[in-house]
């Protein structure tokens, strides 16, 4: 299992490297800084003999002067290549991470509907802020770390083997030792890392929720629960990263303990009587020196495989998102304007096959023009059935065509020129009334066309009472807007989208019966001239469509238009009367 994982960390820090390898440059520069920083190491280490046995032991005129020099020349030389390979490195690390940012938006974009709907929120930011943030980490620390600190270890024991080699081989007991207890502790950091990662996606989740769900919350005083389930999480949190933080400070003084048994034998083997012969004073101090200034390096290392193991696992969650294969791009067959033929042949379908089919046997045929409504009991698939069209989801079997060929031939951006879509819940971003009429690909609409449809959708009746018009901010989700100016924002955007398909989900469930009236016209000139799947809460809006089509639980029961379906006496009559109180429910 251990290895299992050791080869997969080796993959992602190889991915990670890959995203670095462009800037080689700068990383040779930051590696050539770090090359003089560790030699500088040395070399105070090395400055202790001279300044010991020359100035102050033998008195030598030439070593008192030249010293001190020597002295500042390596602290100018370390704090020049300490900045050079700081800023390289860091660098090289924030270009990644705007690298990587950059690439999970884009993913955010591509990711299948279905993919939305089945992860958090709250989670997939943390991915985008925090989890990235610790790759920004490993990238420039723990680089800084392995390279420059080993390059200094290596400095640093050269010189002890040059001065003494009794007592450099005497280290080399002590080194295992600390090197075997690296291991073991690193091998438990890891675990944690990883499920701190997890535990902070929680925490966010949570908040998110709450955030995004106050009103709910405060009308159903789910304050309680909400505190309940935050506590948890955050006291998992805590405990997760008390661990490691218990297993970080237990580590790090008993590696210094280790050391503190290395350094007393070395000063009782230096004290030997055959030894205080061959050693100066300045000697066995510039080893000593070079042995303390191992300590800062050794400790590094140790938690550097800990900020690694870090790094990689929040490698390791980014890349499972960048992983996830995008929605299928679709064919290559173009399209530049449909005539809006719709037929569906035999379609199944089911968000996920252990829970069943949400659609079976769905078979009908729109012409060009024409409009189809759907009626049927909340959840009969009705929002499934028309979120097929645009390729939301695929059919699991049978198809789906427009204008003769299945949609999964067309290219997709293609497909989705052809249709504009109005829902029940309409998504507006945090931007002007105008800017959201003309969103996407219609952002060069001129100023008329968009007040032209603002006029149409009567989105003109509210915004010219706001002071700044059309131009007016939406506010987060479009929040600063009721529901039913938000709907008419909506039906602003589709009319100017001038799709030949159009679809209505309950687009005017928020529209009172007044305000519905009035958006009536708007609504048919929508509706003329264009192929109209609409879904409609109110029977009277429905009344009017070319077909009916009545679905219970994924399948179609009735068609037939509104007069015929009156007639036959079926489910459509029943909700019809229901809805009009023709004569009592039941
Ligand atoms: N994104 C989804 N993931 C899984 N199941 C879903 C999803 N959306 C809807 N469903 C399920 O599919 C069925 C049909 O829902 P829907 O098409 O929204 O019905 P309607 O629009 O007619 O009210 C319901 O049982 C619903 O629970
Ligand atoms: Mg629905």
């Amino acid at each position: 299992m251990p290895t299992l994982f050791q080869s997969d960390a080796g993959a992602i820090y190889r991915r990670l490297l890959g995203y670095a390898k462009p800037f080689w440059p700068l990383y040779s520069a930051a590696i050539a800084a770090m090359i003089v920083y560790a030699a500088t190491d040395t070399g105070f280490a090395a400055l202790m003999r001279p300044l010991l046995d020359g100035s102050f032991i033998e008195q030598n005129p030439d070593t008192i002067r030249i010293v001190p020099v020597i002295m500042v020349v390596l602290f100018l030389a370390r704090g020049l290549a300490g900045f050079v390979s700081t800023y390289c490195l860091n660098y090289v690390g924030r270009r990644v991470i705007k690298r990587l940012r950059g690439e999970v938006f884009e993913k955010f974009l591509l990711l299948p509907t279905a993919i939305h709907d089945q992860s958090s929120t709250g989670v997939m930011l943390s991915k985008l802020t925090y989890n990235i943030e610790q790759v920004a980490e490993s990238t420039t620390n723990t680089i800084t770390v392995i390279i420059r600190d080993t390059l200094t270890i290596l400095g640093l024991v050269a010189w002890m083997f040059y001065l003494n080699v009794e007592l450099a081989l005497f280290i080399f007991l002590v080194g295992p030792l600390i090197g075997w207890l690296m291991r073991y502790v690193s091998a438990r950091f890891r675990r944690y890392s990883l499920r701190i990662q997890d535990s902070m996606g929680d925490v966010t989740r949570v908040a998110e929720e709450v955030l995004s769900g106050h009103r709910v919350i405060k009308v159903f005083n789910g304050e309680e629960y909400e505190l309940r389930q935050f506590e948890n999480v955050n006291e998992k949190n805590r405990r997760l990263f008390m661990r490691m933080v218990a297993v970080r400070a237990i580590s790090i003084p008993l590696i210094q303990l280790i050391a503190a048994f290395g350094m007393a034998g070395i000063v009782f083997l230096a004290t030997q009587p055959a030894m205080l012969e061959k050693l100066t004073v300045g000697t066995f101090i510039s080893f000593f020196t070079a042995m303390l200034m191992l300590m800062g390096p050794l400790k590094r290392l140790t938690n550097v495989n800990a900020n690694l193991q870090r790094g990689i696992a929040a490698g390791k969650s980014i890349f499972e998102i960048l992983d996830i294969p995008n929605e299928p791009a679709g064919g290559t067959r173009r399209l530049d304007r449909a005539r809006g033929e719709i037929s569906f042949d035999d379609v199944e379908f089911s968000y996920d096959r252990a829970k069943g089919k949400v659609l079976q046997e769905m078979t009908f045929k729109v012409a060009a023009g024409q409009t189809v409504a759907f009626v049927g009991r909340s959840g009969s698939g009705k929002s499934t059935l028309i979120s097929l069209l645009p390729r939301f989801y695929d059919v699991v079997s049978g198809s789906i065509r427009l204008d003769g060929h299945d949609v999964r031939d067309y290219c997709l951006p293609d497909l989705r020129r052809q249709i504009a879509l109005v829902s029940q819940d309409v998504t507006l971003f945090n931007d002007t009334i105008a800017r959201n009429i003309a969103y996407g690909t219609m952002e060069s609409a001129s100023p008329q066309e968009i007040r032209a449809v603002a006029e149409a959708a009567r989105v003109l009746e509210f915004s010219d009472r706001l002071p700044e018009g059309l131009d007016t901010m939406v506010g987060d989700r479009g929040v600063l807007l009721s529901g039913g100016q938000r709907q008419r924002v909506a039906i602003a955007r589709a009319l100017l989208k001038n799709a030949p398909v159009l679809i209505l989900d309950e687009a005017t469930s928020a529209l009172d019966s007044e305000s519905e009236l009035h958006i009536r016209h708007a609504l048919d000139a929508l509706i003329k001239d264009r192929t109209t799947l609409v879904i409609a809460h109110r029977l009277s809006t429905v009344e009017n469509a070319d077909h009916i089509i009545v679905l219970d639980e994924g399948r179609i029961i009735e068609t037939g238009s509104h007069a015929s379906l009156i007639e036959q006496g079926g489910q459509y009559a029943s909700l019809y009367r229901m809805q009009f109180h023709e004569e009592p429910v039941m």
